[in-house]
């Protein structure tokens, strides 16, 4: 089998290194890829909202998967053109990726089948949000309708801060379109726990948990980032929160796009978080996390291929989903300065030290080959991933390996994983 992936990052490479250990592939692409990618990859320099050209390379190369990592793409709508052509594809449509691609679209989805979630409001007019916060409760939450790169959340303590909120979504356009509509929200406390799921249409399989980090700072401080470090399982997930998802929130998500006409196929990213009143929904996401893929992927047992085959097929109640009984810790490297502003270009030393395949991984997120040299070329550089027999053994692993790699600037949080000693 010839399988395509369309994306660059961090998340991509595990994807591709997942589909690289499967026994159906051949030939593996990827669409841009990056230089850790290439390695098991051959990356093809076009963009991953270049629709066009990337279905033509798709039927040229006569791609028998094509796996779509990335948000905007699903949301644009690259599946259905991919499918208009005959090409089998892993993702949802842009009728269901709109789980993802609009905030205010999933909140009315969860309000109307029941799917427990923060308490909310959706605004168009700034006048109109201005006036809800004046007799609102703070802190409060605001959000941007649509894609903002994980930024367009602000968690607002005052009044103030909040009109300040309104005007950069809704005025100053800050995020562009997407803050045309925003989701003004209940703040809720609790722990976050991160599950990943695969659909396909019908049935909901889902995957080992995990935790982010998302802040860039130790102990959860400094602004938000794409994400700086994961770990997988999360202790916090028990038996009784799984059943409660299970009853409340995963087949009541997949049931509830069906009855809208939006059927979903591909991966549902629950961000939950675990309140005093029983879990609820944070957010959806329409594709793996990043870095969470790179803690949970490795750990699956299953053949990824056939998996997310059986997403597209319909057939997944006939897949018994196995994870590894072990655990996996991810430290993302950074350059100095990420999520604002950084350099790049520095060379990369340490690279081939990774060689034990089963216990150490580094996945590239943000890397080039300039001059037949891997450099620095993103906010996130390398995500480091390490397992071990549980957290602590696999957060050891990680530490240790992220002294292995060298280049200037680095940058990474020493706590990643920490939140481990309470459970
Ligand atoms: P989201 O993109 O919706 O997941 O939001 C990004 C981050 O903002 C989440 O991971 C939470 O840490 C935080 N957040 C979002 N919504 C809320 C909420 N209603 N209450 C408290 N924190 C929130
Ligand atoms: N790590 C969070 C995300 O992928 O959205």
């Amino acid at each position: 089998m010839k399988v395509l992936i369309v994306g660059s990052g961090g998340r991509e490479h595990a994807i591709a290194a997942g589909v690289a250990k499967s026994r159906k592939v051949d030939e593996i692409f990827c669409a841009p890829g990056n230089a850790g990618i290439a390695e098991i990859a051959k990356c093809v320099e076009i963009g991953a909202m270049e629709f066009e050209k990337l279905v033509s390379f798709a039927k040229e190369e006569q791609i028998d998967l094509v796996v779509v990592g990335m948000d905007d793409p699903l949301v644009g709508g690259l599946v259905d053109l991919l499918e208009a052509e005959g090409i089998r594809t892993f993702g949802p449509r842009k009728n269901a990726a709109i789980l993802e691609g609009s905030k205010a679209f999933s909140k009315n989805l969860m309000k109307k089948y029941q799917i427990p979630t923060a308490a909310y409001e959706t605004f168009t007019d700034s006048k109109e949000a201005i006036q809800y916060l004046e007799t609102a409760k703070f802190p409060i939450v605001l959000k941007a309708d649509g894609l903002a790169l994980g930024k367009g959340v602000l968690i607002c303590n005052t009044l103030e801060e909040a009109k300040e909120g309104v005007k950069s979504l809704m005025l100053d356009k800050k995020f562009g379109t997407a803050g045309n509509e925003i989701v003004i929200e209940e703040f809720m406390t609790g722990r976050e726990v991160s599950v990943l799921s695969f659909v396909d249409g019908k049935t909901i399989k889902t995957m080992t948990s995990a935790q982010d980090h998302k802040r860039a700072g130790d102990g959860d401080t400094g602004l938000n980032t794409g994400g700086m470090g994961t770990f997988s399982p999360s202790p916090f997930y028990t038996k009784e929160v799984e059943a409660f998802c299970n009853q409340h929130i995963y087949q009541a998500t997949v049931d509830a796009m069906r009855q809208e006409g939006r059927e979903f196929k591909g991966i549902i990213f629950f961000g939950l978080m675990l309140t005093e009143e029983g879990p609820k929904v944070l957010e959806y996401n329409a594709r793996f996390g990043d870095p969470e893929a790179q803690v949970v992927l490795p750990r699956m047992k299953s053949d990824l291929v056939e998996v997310m085959e059986a997403c597209i097929d319909g057939t997944l109640d006939q897949v018994d989903l196995q994870f590894e009984d072990n655990a996996a810790v991810c430290v993302v490297l950074a350059s100095d300065g990420y999520p604002v502003s950084y350099e790049k270009g520095f060379p990369i030393q340490g690279l081939e030290k990774f060689q034990d395949q089963d216990t150490y991984y580094c996945f590239h997120a943000g890397t080039a080959l300039k001059d037949g040299k891997i450099v620095t070329n993103g906010g996130r550089v390398l995500g480091i991933t390490a397992k071990g027999k549980d957290l602590k053994e696999a957060r050891a692993n990680a530490y240790a390996a992220t002294d292995w790699i060298q280049f200037e600037n680095k940058y990474m949080r020493h706590d990643i994983g920490k939140a481990i000693d309470e459970a």
